[in-house]
């Protein structure tokens, strides 16, 4: 038989690994999709027209509403990555997830950027490296994490 104190401990072994699960399964991202956004860049909502404002990486990003939160989203960071669904299958170039640097606003219709209804528009650098060029789709699913 267990005393009362293992049992105690059992207990708080289980309630740890459950808790340790959700953590690990509310961890996976976001779902939205993604479109291109071609040059010109400058002058972005977040930072004018400085040219430093971009990471050397040339992977950035402009947030639509659903992430730009009054523009407190102006230089977060977030892991995105292409994701396939089945009308969708060859969408992606595969097993590529970049981090990207918000510096700009959609905007809202009428006057936003033509892919407003994207979660997010990414620089040449940033769509070109997830999505499959070949496929020729200006929007793309992704999944996506701060
Ligand atoms: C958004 O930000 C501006 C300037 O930072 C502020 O004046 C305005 O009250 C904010 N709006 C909301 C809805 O938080
Ligand atoms: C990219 O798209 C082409 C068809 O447009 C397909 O043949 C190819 O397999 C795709 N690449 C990947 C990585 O899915
Ligand atoms: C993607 O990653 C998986 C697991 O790491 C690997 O098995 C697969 O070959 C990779 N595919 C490509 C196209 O690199
Ligand atoms: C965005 O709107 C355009 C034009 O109405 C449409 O073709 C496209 O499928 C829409 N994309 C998404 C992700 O809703």
């Amino acid at each position: 038989m267990y005393t009362s104190q293992q049992r105690l401990q059992w207990l708080s072994l289980v309630i740890f690994l459950v808790s340790l699960f959700f953590n690990i399964h509310t961890s996976y991202g976001d779902v939205g999709t993604a479109a291109l956004h071609s040059p010109p860049y400058l002058p972005t909502a977040c930072y004018g027209s400085d040219e430093s404002q971009f990471p050397s990486s040339n992977l950035f990003a402009a947030a639509s509403d659903a992430i730009w939160a009054n523009g407190t989203a102006c230089g977060r960071l977030y892991l995105v990555k292409c994701i396939t669904t089945t009308s969708t299958p060859y969408a992606c170039n595969q097993n590529q997830t970049i981090q990207i640097k918000i510096v700009g606003y959609i905007g809202r219709a009428p006057f936003a950027h033509s892919t407003y209804n994207a979660t997010m528009v990414l620089s040449n650098t940033a769509f070109g490296t997830i999505a499959n060029s070949t496929t020729g789709s200006s929007y793309i699913n992704i999944e996506f994490e701060q």
